[in-house]
C-alpha cells in the first residue's frame, strides 16, 4: 500500500513512519510513503497557505489554490482521498478494514479552521473524524488512521494478533480484548489469575471470554447490544450481569427478564 500524507507540518508525521513496525514494513516493500509539504505549493513569496473565512468568524482557513496543486501532483484525482475533519464520518475498524484494501490512498491533514469546501468537493472522496473531540492538528488524527490501515495490510503484523484483539475478529460482532500478563506471574504481590497458568486450554478460552463481556460491559454496554450473539454467550453474560445485581442490592432497576436491560444494553 502506498499513503500519501499531505500537511503544513510534516514533520510532525515523519517520525512514524519511520520508526518501528511502519519502518519496517517500508524496509520489507509492504509499505511505501511520501510526505507533501503544501506549503511548497504556495506561489507567493512568504509561501502563504491561509486566509480568514467568507462570512466572518475566528481562525483561518487553509487556501484552495495551494492545496489543489499539491493533491494535483499527489495523483489525488482516482485516487481514496481522506481529509480528516472533526465533522467527518466517524472512523472505526470497518472503516479502517474498507481503507486498507485500497492500494493507495491520499490523506489531508487540516489545520486552523479546516480546507475550502471547494477543495473537498473536487478532490476528497471521505471525510473522516476519529473521534467527538477537536484536536488542533490534522497529522495526529491521520496518523490515527494510518495506524489502525497499515497494519491491517497483510503481513505487516500477524494474523493472530489481529484475530485476537479488541474489534478484531471481522465480523460484526466486537468485545473489548481481556486483560493478558507476562512473566512473572507473581509481581509486586499480584498473582496472575490461576487458570492462565493451568494449561487448560478451555478453560482458559473460558476466562477469557468471560472477562471480555465484563470489561465490554463495563465500558463499552453498547456493543452488547446487537443482536447475534451466540446462545452461550449471551448466557454467561446474564450470568455477569445478575452476579452484579447480588453485589449492588440498592439499585433501583426492577430486574427484568433480560437483565442487560438495566446496563443500557
Ligand atoms: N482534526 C481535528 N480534530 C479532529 C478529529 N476529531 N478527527 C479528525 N480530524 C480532526
Amino acid at each position: 500500500m502506498r499513503i500519501k500524507v499531505l500537511s503544513l507540518f510534516p514533520g510532525i508525521v515523519r517520525g512514524f513512519f519511520e520508526s518501528s513496525i511502519m519502518a519496517k514494513a517500508v524496509d520489507r516493500g509492504l509499505m511505501s510513503y511520501e510526505l507533501v509539504d503544501i506549503r511548497d505549493f504556495a506561489t507567493d513569496k512568504h509561501h502563504k497557505a491561509d486566509d480568514q473565512v467568507f462570512g466572518g468568524g475566528a481562525g483561518m482557513l487553509m487556501l484552495p489554490a495551494p492545496l489543489s496543486r499539491a493533491l494535483e501532483a499527489a495523483g489525488s484525482p482516482g485516487v481514496r482521498t481522506v481529509y480528516v475533519t472533526p465533522s467527518g464520518r466517524l472512523f472505526n475498524q470497518a472503516y479502517a478494514r474498507e481503507l486498507a484494501a485500497e492500494k493507495e490512498l491520499v490523506i489531508v491533514c487540516g489545520r486552523y479552521e479546516g480546507i475550502d469546501q471547494r477543495v473537498i468537493d473536487s478532490y476528497v472522496t471521505d471525510e473522516i473524524s476519529i473521534g467527538d473531540y477537536v484536536l488542533s492538528s490534522g497529522e495526529v488524527a491521520a496518523l490515527v488512521i494510518v495506524d489502525a490501515i497499515y497494519r491491517l495490510v497483510p503481513e505487516v503484523i500477524s494474523g493472530e494478533s489481529l484475530n485476537e484483539e479488541s474489534f478484531g475478529s471481522g465480523g460484526e460482532q466486537a468485545l473489548l480484548e481481556y486483560p493478558q500478563y507476562t512473566r512473572p506471574a507473581d509481581y509486586a504481590s499480584m498473582r496472575v489469575p490461576e487458570v492462565l497458568i493451568s494449561g487448560h486450554h478451555a478453560k482458559i478460552a473460558r476466562w477469557r471470554l468471560r472477562a471480555s463481556l465484563e470489561k465490554t460491559l463495563a465500558f463499552r454496554p453498547e456493543l452488547l447490544a446487537v443482536s447475534g450473539l451466540p446462545d452461550e454467550v449471551r448466557k454467561l453474560l446474564n450470568e455477569i450481569v445478575a452476579e452484579g445485581r447480588n453485589h449492588e442490592p440498592d439499585t433501583d432497576d426492577p430486574g427484568t427478564p433480560d437483565a442487560l436491560r438495566s446496563r443500557g444494553v
